[in-house]
């Protein structure tokens, strides 16, 4: 097997973003965040599961003092999306005249986000804004608004690692890697 080549469970993938890009590019989407609340009270609103890795070293390389709180999710099928959205964990803080961020791993057809952001606003936030590391623009739906700030444009391909799974694998690489001969519908 090719070196560069790694196995997760009946499928191969390949380099598309190094550990380098990424962190890299984590710390100018800090800056961002930072100059846009400056002096706002900010609440950070993690996507579970795969936002895990992404919003930690978000909010360690942010200057501003932002509270944490975490939703979960799941609407993924194995490498496409299912175009179904259940709330398994909900929000529990008040969110109410806060500066909301929601923070995910990657943007797809952005089913995801139209349904979370509409929760979101029942809880009256000052305001709600969208943070992902990832987005997929020729899938994008938009249905939902455009995330505000976007770490990587990406095409419309399966990637895993650094959060994202396959198969609920993968998540703890610390690169992105992307699907070899990626096959629509599996
Ligand atoms: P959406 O609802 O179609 O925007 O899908 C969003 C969710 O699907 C993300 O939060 C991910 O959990 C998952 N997802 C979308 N694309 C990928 C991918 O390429 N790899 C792994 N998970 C993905
Ligand atoms: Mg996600």
């Amino acid at each position: 097997m090719n070196g560069q080549h790694i196995q997760i469970a009946d499928r191969q993938f390949i380099p598309f973003l190094s550990e380098k890009e990424i962190q890299e590019k984590i710390a100018s989407l800090a800056e961002a965040i930072d100059v846009h609340y400056k002096g706002k009270e900010l609440v950070l609103l993690a996507v579970l599961n795969g936002s895990f890795l992404f919003c930690s070293d978000l909010v360690r390389q942010m200057q501003c003092d932002a509270s944490i709180s975490f939703i979960r999710v799941k609407s993924y099928f194995k490498t496409q999306s299912s175009g179904r959205v259940d709330e398994v964990l909900g929000i529990h803080e008040d969110l109410k005249d806060k500066h909301v961020l929601v923070v995910e791993d990657i943007v797809d057809t952005g089913t995801t986000i139209d349904k979370l952001l509409k929760i979101i606003q029942l809880h009256q936030p000052a305001s709600v804004e969208v943070c992902s590391l990832l987005f997929k623009k020729d899938a994008f739906l938009g249905t939902a608004e455009m995330p505000k700030f976007i770490g990587f444009s990406i095409p419309n391909l399966f990637v895993v690692g650094y959060g994202l799974d396959y198969m609920e694998k993968g998540r703890k690489l610390k690169e992105i890697y992307q699907i070899v001969d990626s096959v629509k519908g599996q």
